[in-house]
């Protein structure tokens, strides 16, 4: 694996902080996060990691590491606060350091456009429900593309966007917090063009582009051998997995899912040729498998989750299954052939624990290792797998859990901001440093 890109990942909301500086907007999250009972102790972004203001002690870090390449995301409303129109200078001058600071130190920026911070502005006007969004995704698009393009080539348009259509617009779990089945099919409808139109600009503004968007993936398997359950896995496989994957690989929406839901997005006439665009690179976002079965009370669709038991579970009960993972992986590339898969995100959060100031996180280790021989095991098949990002570089605001939850290999202490390497961030970075056994 010589050329293998080895990166860690980070998000805007859930480092920088800095919410009210510099002229930037509010974003959809820091309303979620004034909604009493949606983010556990109330916790918020409004200082985060303060990111912003310690990005080059954290780059620092990073060239420590050895990691060659950064992936992150740009806050939107901190470069265009009203979602449309007006450009926030001093947004756009954050990221012009933070992109020159990673050249200096020889790191490749990785830049998604978008990782759930959504402008305030345009959640007023409907946000992702809103087919406008398409337009307002592309001027956002240019701004970056026109910017930064001559120093970044490689470009993620959408995270994880089931979590924003599924867990922001059908479950409630997650910014904006509403529960409506047309709603979020629409949603993610309006997410997956707005991925395509993004991608068309960066293919014209950006030479060399490296184009991609980042799904992530959760294999389903079935409770028991029956048939009921078989099926539930395979609708769940359809509404997690496929639902996204498909489109944006040039197929319709899976009709199984469809019909079990009796309800479709709203689609116009050249919208599915919008979506299916040429992409350079799948981003694989990878954490856990779920266990499903039948229930035909539920909706909307007649499945329900299963706590599997005598399993190793990370401390956000997700299942540890690394041959869940080499599998799906596999399962990518045969079906879907992408040019590139690049795991954009794995990790796992732990009760981390500071002892004499170290942090001796060995389940971290062990469920690195084990994803990571997977992910070897799925290449040495044949999946183009050309680099791995590590989630997270530092531990972070983890979204409606709060700062509960820690996925860094490094460690912050959110009281003094100081930063400590886990025990992973040195296995890490010997990782690295010698290449991979
Ligand atoms: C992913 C998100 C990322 C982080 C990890 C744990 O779904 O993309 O921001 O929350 O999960």
């Amino acid at each position: 694996m010589n050329q293998f890109l080895w990166g860690v990942a980070t998000s805007s909301y859930q480092i920088e902080g800095a919410a009210n500086e510099d002229g930037r907007g509010q974003s959809i999250w820091d309303t979620f996060c004034k909604v009493p009972g949606k983010v556990a102790n109330f916790d918020n972004g409004d200082i985060a990691c303060d990111h912003y203001h310690r990005y080059k002690e954290d780059l620092d870090l990073m060239k420590w590491m050895g990691v060659k390449a950064y992936r992150f995301s740009v806050a939107w409303p901190r470069v265009i606060p009203n979602g449309f129109g007006k450009i926030n200078e001093m947004g756009l001058d954050f990221y012009d350091r933070l992109i020159d600071s990673l050249l200096e130190r020889e790191i490749v920026p990785w830049l998604t456009m978008y990782h759930w911070d959504l402008p305030e502005a345009l959640q007023l006007r409907g946000g992702w429900n809103n087919r406008e969004i398409v337009e307002w995704f592309g001027e956002y698009a240019e701004v970056l593309t026109s910017r930064f393009g001559d120093r970044v080539k490689n470009w993620m348009t959408l995270n994880e966007p089931l979590c924003s259509a599924w867990l922001g617009h059908l479950y409630g779990d997650m910014a904006p917090g509403i529960k409506d089945l047309q709603t979020a099919l629409n949603v993610s409808h309006n997410l997956l063009m707005s991925h395509g139109l993004a991608c068309q600009v960066i293919r014209s503004n950006v030479s060399e582009a490296n184009v991609g968007i980042v799904i992530n993936v959760t294999p389903a398997v079935p409770a028991t051998e029956s048939q009921e359950d078989s099926n539930a896995a395979q609708l769940v496989d359809g509404f997690d997995n496929r639902w996204f994957l498909d489109p944006v690989f040039g197929r319709t929406y899976p009709a199984d899912v469809i019909d079990a839901l009796g309800a479709s997005p709203e689609i116009h006439s050249g919208d599915m040729k919008l979506i299916a665009q040429d992409l350079d690179f799948l981003g694989v976002n990878f954490y856990f498998r779920q266990t499903v079965a039948a229930d035909q009370n539920s909706k909307p669709l007649p499945i329900k989750s299963v706590n599997r038991e005598n399993v190793q579970r990370t401390a956000m009960n997700w299942e540890v299954h690394p041959q869940a993972f080499e599998e799906i992986l596999l399962r990518i590339s045969k079906e879907y052939s992408p040019k590139a898969i690049y795991i954009t995100e794995n990790g796992s959060a732990w009760n981390d624990e500071v002892i004499n100031d170290e942090i001796i996180d060995d389940e971290r280790i062990d469920y690195l290792a084990r994803h990571l021989d997977a992910m070897k095991s799925a290449k040495s098949q044949g999946a183009p797998i050309l680099g791995y990002f590590a989630w997270s570089f530092l531990d972070n605001f983890e979204w409606a859990y709060g700062y509960e939850k820690r996925f860094g290999l490094i460690y912050v202490d959110y009281k003094t901001q100081i930063r400590t390497p886990k025990k992973s961030a040195f296995y890490y970075r010997q990782l690295l440093l010698n290449g991979p056994a």
